[in-house]
C-alpha cells in the first residue's frame, strides 16, 4: 500500500521517518505500530498530537520483509519527500533517525554526532529549522537513549514556541 502521510498538512512541524513497516502497510498510514506508539507519547511529552504535526516517511512504500531502502530506492523517492516538505512548508523539520538524516540533510555522519544540532534545510525556496534525532524503533531496542531524545523535543519545543 503507498504510505503517503498523516497528520495535518498546515502543522509547524514535520516528522520524516526511513519507511513504513507491516503494521503500516496494512493499514496505509505512517507511524501506526509500535514504533508509532511510542512516537505518539514523545510529541505527547512536548504537547503535541497527530492533529498538531504531519509525519511521513523518505520512502512511501514498505520495503519487502523490512529490508532497508536501497540507496537507489532513496534516490527515486527523494523528490517527492522533497516537494512535501516544501508545500508542507513547516517551521521545524525533525528527520527519525539515521536514514531519513542522511537523505534529507545531506550528511553521511551517524545519528549519535547529527542528532540534537539545528540544520538548515533548503527547499529551494526557503530555509527551514531542522534537527535529527532517534528513530522511535531505535529507542523501543536502546532504552537508554530516551534521556537524549527528550533533550532534543525540549529544543523543539523551545523553537516552536517562539
Ligand atoms: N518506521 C518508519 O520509519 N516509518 C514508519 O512509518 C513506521 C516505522
Amino acid at each position: 500500500r503507498l504510505v503517503f502521510a498523516d497528520g495535518n498538512p498546515e502543522a509547524r512541524i514535520m516528522l520524516v521517518g526511513e519507511a513504513p513497516g507491516r503494521d503500516e502497510d496494512i493499514e496505509g498510514l505512517p507511524f501506526v505500530g509500535r514504533s508509532g506508539k511510542l512516537l505518539d507519547r514523545m510529541i505527547g511529552a512536548i504537547g503535541l498530537d497527530r492533529t498538531k504535526v504531519y509525519i511521513a516517511n523518505v520512502i512511501p512504500w514498505r520495503p519487502p520483509g523490512n529490508r532497508t531502502p536501497t540507496p537507489q530506492e532513496t534516490q527515486i523517492c527523494l523528490p517527492f519527500i522533497r516537494r512535501q516538505i516544501e508545500l508542507v512548508d513547516p517551521d521545524v523539520l525533525v528527520t527519525l533517525g539515521n536514514p531519513s538524516t542522511q537523505a534529507l540533510l545531506g550528511t553521511t555522519e551517524g545519528i549519535m554526532r547529527t542528532r540534537g544540532k539545528w540544520r538548515d534545510y533548503d527547499t529551494g525556496k526557503r530555509t527551514i529549522r531542522a534537527i535529527a534525532t532517534f528513530h522511535p524503533a531505535y529507542l523501543l531496542r536502546s532504552p537508554s537513549y530516551k534521556r537524549l531524545s527528550w533533550q532534543d523535543l525540549r529544543a523543539i519545543a523551545t523553537v516552536l514556541a517562539v
